[in-house]
């Protein structure tokens, strides 16, 4: 289905990319464990449809992403280095990653001259150069100078005005996104343009604070909006209803109340969990127990909505006809505390909706689920995807728009100089 969204944009199929140098800007910005071993390879897999087409059309690749957050601490180079990427790539595509230092350095253009069909380039953490956050136009020219084609598949970085999101497509004239990015605002627009009735919200997650405008968006399309995990416990302390020592954000708690009663002026229906899981301690599973009601009695913590709340959800869900999920039931990293979590994501699977995970955490609990193929789509953004769902012009997004050109305007060459700024349509 064509999305408005990606009107006037680009494709990477729509450019002769053969024997080109393509920066292929991507999130790899996976997790890593202690021993620096890749624990969740999802974004990696997402992006191998656009570099296995770019290296099926012999385009002369340059691979960039961020990774982590460095902030230029001592040990902020070992402990976000992309290299542990590149070994992966390397395996996963049988050819040599060449991973350069540094990403601004006239080295790449001369890499990129004497590049093997065997080799890809990989630019290190974008990051480590400060230019990259602030958006800065003299670090993306330096890329701009051995870049012919621009290709963002980064949709989980796309909410971010960086250098190699914003400033770079704006220099360099052939730009366009991936496979990845079109597929993420397809399904995502799917979800916020025209979802089918009815539309059911499952949101979860630790705090209302972090979901409030997609909150308030999401209260005017769906036809139902479940609430689960810790933020929940806010709206039962709105309705004056006991939540032991639970999470509660004290100072969300009106807002919970409005939104209670906007949903009850709306005639939409605003589920809350009507039984618990508590357990004493959030690292006591020994004294774990099922509460009666909503209430969850003094020095007790809720940590998992219980199985009358399952079956509550269930029959909203089996009517669905969209659903758009946000955010675990509760704590499902602790195998006891995640029967809800899974058992939302079984239902929502089940269903015959179209099935959107709004990334991060909910990502995360959908691969844990094992049911991760059974979902329409996962997205690979966090902060992207809800901004995006807000409706908010993702600045990585607007960067795509073509470039009009008048006569005294002057666009890069591949000598990196800029004359004057492009103007956007
Ligand atoms: C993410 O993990 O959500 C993206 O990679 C963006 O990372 P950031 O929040 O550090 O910008």
């Amino acid at each position: 289905m064509a999305s408005k969204t990606l009107e006037g944009i680009k494709s990477i199929e729509n450019f002769q990319i053969e024997d080109k140098r393509l920066f292929l800007r991507l999130d790899l910005n996976v997790p890593l464990d202690e021993s620096g071993r890749i624990t969740d390879d999802t974004r990696i897999l997402a992006a191998m449809p656009t570099i296995r087409y770019a290296i099926d059309k012999g385009a002369k690749i340059i691979l960039a992403s961020h990774f982590g957050r460095p902030k230029g601490k001592p040990g902020d180079r070992e402990k976000y280095s992309l290299e542990p990427v590149a070994a992966y790539l390397n395996d996963a595509l049988k050819k040599e990653i060449i991973l350069v230092e540094e990403p601004a350095a006239n080295a790449t253009k001369q890499l990129l001259s004497g590049l093997k069909p065997s080799q890809i380039i990989m630019l290190e953490n974008l990051r480590f150069d400060p230019g990259e956050e602030k958006n800065d136009r003299e670090f993306a020219q330096k890329l701009a100078a051995f870049t012919d084609i621009y290709i963002n598949d980064a949709f989980g970085a796309s909410h971010r005005a960086h250098a190699s999101i914003v400033a770079l497509p704006e220099l360099v004239e052939k730009h366009g996104l991936g496979f990845l990015m079109r597929k993420e605002i397809e399904m995502l627009d799917r979800v916020r343009l025209n979802p089918e009735a009815p539309f059911v919200a499952v949101l979860g997650g630790a705090k209302v604070s972090d979901k409030i405008e997609v909150i308030e968006v999401l209260m005017d399309k769906v036809d139902t909006l479940i609430i689960g995990g810790a933020m929940a416990y806010t709206f039962l302390a709105a309705q004056n209803i006991s939540t032991g020592k639970s999470l509660v954000e004290k100072d969300k708690v009106r807002f919970a109340g409005e939104l209670l009663e906007r949903a009850k002026a709306r005639k939409k229906k605003l589920l809350l969990p009507v039984d618990h899981k508590i357990t004493r301690d959030i690292k006591d599973t020994a004294s774990l127990t099922i509460t009666e009601n909503a209430a969850i009695p003094e020095g007790w913590m809720g940590v998992d909505i219980g199985p009358k709340t399952i079956a509550l959800y269930a029959q909203e869900l089996a009517r669905a006809k969209t659903v758009f999920w946000n955010g675990p039931m509760g704590v499902f990293e602790t195998p006891e505390f995640a029967e809800g979590t899974f058992a939302v994501a079984q239902l929502i699977t089940e269903s015959s909706a179209i099935t959107v995970v709004g990334g991060g955490d909910s990502a995360a609990a959908a691969h844990a689920s094992g049911l991760a193929d059974k979902f329409s789509h996962i997205s690979t953004g966090g902060g992207a995807s809800l901004e995006f769902l807000q409706g908010e012009a993702l600045p990585g997004i607007g960067a795509l728009k073509p470039i009009k050109r008048s006569d005294k305007e002057m666009l890069i060459e591949s000598t990196g100089e800029v004359i004057e700024e492009p103007k956007r349509q």
